[in-house]
């Protein structure tokens, strides 16, 4: 498995050389895909950006609503005014898990790979940022949980295919929400109209770093037989007749 790819060798990163790469094995994009925050300067080419953007649209929508759009962004000033957002909001952030991250050096090279995205955050190149068209339903009016479920879950599985794509191409993404944290700053300055909202950004570049294995909790512990608490699947289970 190729988990330590890079920027093309050839330093040839136009879409024409790295669409091949789409044919990566399926679960090879999903064991490698992880969080690349630290990405260099270079631009990235437009056709290659569509192309993430196209295959995220292959993804369901709650009664195939489609009723998404998404805002390419490399204008230096906008890039700024999210990363003041980002840079507020980290100040907290940050800080509390500095403290819950005390000893924990994994811990601590995720939040330092957080900060050189807060600290860079004008340099990336590419964000994309994923947004729902259709009034949000007020807390006010009782509904559902499955509301706001529908809502979010109508965009979701659009940004995971996006990151898979963004993968298999070679390039480093990231799917984070911090800088979102005013709706309305946000919506001020990328000129959405009240029914859209933004949902979160993926800023994209070509990779400084790795990419996987990712470290994930084992599929025994997380899956439950018929009903919740039969982890039948665990490693200590014990085989029922
Ligand atoms: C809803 C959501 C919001 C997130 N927001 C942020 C964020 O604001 N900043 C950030 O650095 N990462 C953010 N992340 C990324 C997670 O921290 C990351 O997916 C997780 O640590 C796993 O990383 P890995 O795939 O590299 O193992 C967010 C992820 C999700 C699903």
């Amino acid at each position: 498995m190729t988990i330590n790819e890079r920027a093309p060798e050839d330093g040839d990163t136009s879409f024409a050389n790295v669409s091949d790469r789409l044919s990566m094995p399926l679960d090879e994009a999903m064991m490698t895909q992880r969080a690349v925050r630290k990405v260099l300067p270079d631009p990235v080419d437009d056709a290659i950006v569509l192309r993430c953007i196209e295959l995220a649209l292959r993804a369901p929508t709650g009664s195939n609503g489609q009723n998404w759009e998404f805002v390419v962004v490399t204008d230096r000033a906008t890039k700024a005014a999210f990363a003041r957002q980002y840079r507020r909001v980290w100040a907290l952030y940050g800080g509390i898990g500095r403290r819950m991250a005390r000893g924990d050096a994994s811990m601590n090279k995720v939040l330092d790979a957080v900060q050189w995205q807060v600290d860079h955050f004008e340099e990336i190149p590419v964000l994309v940022i994923p947004c729902l068209n259709g009034m949000k339903i007020p807390n006010t009016i009782p509904l559902p949980d499955i509301a706001p479920s529908s809502f979010f879950g109508s965009i979701y599985p659009s940004v995971q295919n996006l990151l898979l794509a963004a993968r298999a191409m070679g390039l480093g993404a990231s799917l984070i929400t911090l800088p979102l944290w005013s709706t309305i700053r946000a919506r001020r300055v990328l000129g959405l109209p009240r029914s859209v909202t933004p949902v979160c950004i993926v800023p994209m570049g070509w990779p400084r770093g790795r990419y996987g294995p990712t470290t994930r909790r084992p599929v025994g512990d997380v899956v439950h037989r018929e009903r919740f608490g039969d982890r039948a699947w665990r490693d200590d289970a014990t085989p029922s007749d």
